[in-house]
């Protein structure tokens, strides 16, 4: 998944607002902020490790829960547990937000009002959530309490040989840069554990000058964190480096054109299919029913990452049927038309599209929340199941 660059790269430094840089302290902007609060009320824990939070309990972890399976150390019968990993691809890694230090606060403040895909090879994106913007500014203060905008003084032309004979592509795409090198970045996948989950977790490097405090970047390569190897680079080197990835010329990214709505279908779509192909394939993870999923229906029926219940079951025929609950509490179809004549569950399959694409479709959340946008096919059979009165 890649998306378009249209994220507002607000100022370094002091472009956070809130708190002005402190007097004596050249460049750097220190803040205290504690927003402990929030992340407890939009339950980041149940995807990210956060410093001295608690993690959310396993069978409320969504990358826990995931990666036992994975491991094999989730307790269940030998053939489910085959059956489950051979389907699970998302939210199986998440970046540690105690690497969140090194980006700058204005980055993650715009990131988390506009999530944006930064690892093209993680499935899962961040979630866009109903963060109000002084929530997203005060999580960003918590998140990254230093922001320093002093300059990265290396050579970019010695970075740039580094960057070839380290081989930073075998996990890094560089989008738009001389150096990215999709075969060398493909065979990445290949490596043996736990390389290959930093193959996944590698951010795009196109990113990095807007999103990474300068002098971090250099601070990073010599002394990476996370999934990241040491790959043996002095300080001096780090330096080339940083300055090769803050500097060097990069390439627009390829226009996106719109998604282009397919016209419904002459065959006849029937429950069957569209539950096997769409609905049981993602949505139910997150709009199921609470018995089934371990007392939890998911964030899209009971609640959760501070939305309140939807109450939408979309795991069986009558479950969908019975429609969500609006914002009063009243029960509503999902089906009906929405003024322009979309039915509402159609309208946020496509506005995925649109954030995919770096837009925002007013009062409509994309869905599947936080996941890649589904295939426009998959959009035209709910679509066509929908226009032919929604048979069993
Ligand atoms: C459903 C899982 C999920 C939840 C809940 C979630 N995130 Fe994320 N978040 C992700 C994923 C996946 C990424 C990586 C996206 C990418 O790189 O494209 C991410 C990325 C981030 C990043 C960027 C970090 C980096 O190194 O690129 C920040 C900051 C962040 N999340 C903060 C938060 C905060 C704060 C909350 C709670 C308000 C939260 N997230 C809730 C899944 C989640
Ligand atoms: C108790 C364990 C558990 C927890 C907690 C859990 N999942 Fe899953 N998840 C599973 C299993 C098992 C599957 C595979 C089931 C199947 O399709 O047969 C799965 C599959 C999925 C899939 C579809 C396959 C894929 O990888 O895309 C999605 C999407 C998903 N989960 C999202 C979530 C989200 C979001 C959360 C957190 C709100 C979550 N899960 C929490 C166990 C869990
Ligand atoms: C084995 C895989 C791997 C290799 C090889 C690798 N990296 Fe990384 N790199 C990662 C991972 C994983 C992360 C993200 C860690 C996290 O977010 O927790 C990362 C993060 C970074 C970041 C932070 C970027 C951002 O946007 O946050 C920079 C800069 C970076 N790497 C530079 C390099 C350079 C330069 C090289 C070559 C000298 C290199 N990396 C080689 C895996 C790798
Ligand atoms: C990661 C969890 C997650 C996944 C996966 C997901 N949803 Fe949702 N969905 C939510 C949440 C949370 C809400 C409530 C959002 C809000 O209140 O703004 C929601 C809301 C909705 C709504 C709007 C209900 C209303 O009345 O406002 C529809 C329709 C919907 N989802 C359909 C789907 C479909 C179809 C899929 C699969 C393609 C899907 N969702 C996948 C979490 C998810």
């Amino acid at each position: 998944m890649r998306a378009l660059g249209l994220i507002a790269l607000a100022a370094c430094g002091s472009g956070s607002g809130s708190s002005p840089p402190s007097p004596g302290s050249g460049s750097a902007s220190i803040v205290r902020v504690d927003a402990t609060e929030l992340i407890a009320k939009y339950e980041c824990t149940r995807c990210h490790e956060v410093p001295k939070v608690a993690a959310a309990v396993r069978d409320k972890h969504c990358v826990a829960c995931h990666r036992q399976i994975l491991d094999g150390t989730f307790a269940a019968e030998p053939e489910r547990l085959a059956k489950w990993r051979g389907r699970i691809t998302s939210l199986t890694d998440v970046p540690s937000l105690a690497g969140a230090d090194r980006l700058r606060r204005a980055w993650v403040r715009d990131f988390l009002l506009r999530p944006h895909d930064v690892r093209p090879e993680l499935v899962a994106e961040m979630p866009r959530l109903a963060l109000a913007p002084a929530d997203a500014e005060k999580l960003a203060g918590h998140l990254v309490p230093e922001d320093r905008a002093d300059p990265v003084d290396g050579d970019p032309a010695a970075g740039e040989q580094l960057f070839r004979n380290l081989g930073c592509a075998r996990c890094h795409r560089f989008t738009g840069a001389s150096v990215d090198d999709t075969a060398m970045h493909a065979t990445g996948a290949k490596q043996p554990a736990p390389l290959d989950r930093a193959w996944q977790l590698a951010p795009d490097l196109r990113y990095a000058r807007d999103r990474v405090q300068p002098a971090q970047l250099a601070a990073w390569i010599a002394a990476p964190r996370g999934l990241m190897p040491k790959l043996g680079v002095d300080d001096a080197q780090a330096r080339d480096l940083a300055a090769f990835l803050a500097r060097t010329p990069l390439a627009a990214l390829p226009p996106r054109p719109p998604a282009k709505r397919l016209p419904v279908l002459d065959r006849a779509v029937t429950w069957d299919e569209v539950e096997a192909k769409v609905f049981r394939n993602v949505c139910w993870h997150c709009h199921a029913v609470p018995d089934f999923a371990r007392g939890d229906g998911g964030p899209g029926n009971s609640g959760g990452f501070g939305f309140a219940p939807r109450g939408l079951d979309v795991s069986s025929y009558t479950g969908i049927a019975a429609g969500s609950l609006d914002d009063e509490g009243e029960r509503r179809s999902i089906f009906a038309q929405l003024p322009d004549g979309t039915p509402r569950v159609v309208a946020h399959l496509l506005a995925r599209h649109t954030e995919a694409a770096g837009g925002i479709v007013d009062g409509i959340r994309g869905m599947p929340l936080g996941l890649p946008p589904l295939p426009l096919e998959e959009i035209q059979l709910v679509e066509t199941w929908i226009a032919q009165g929604r048979p069993r």
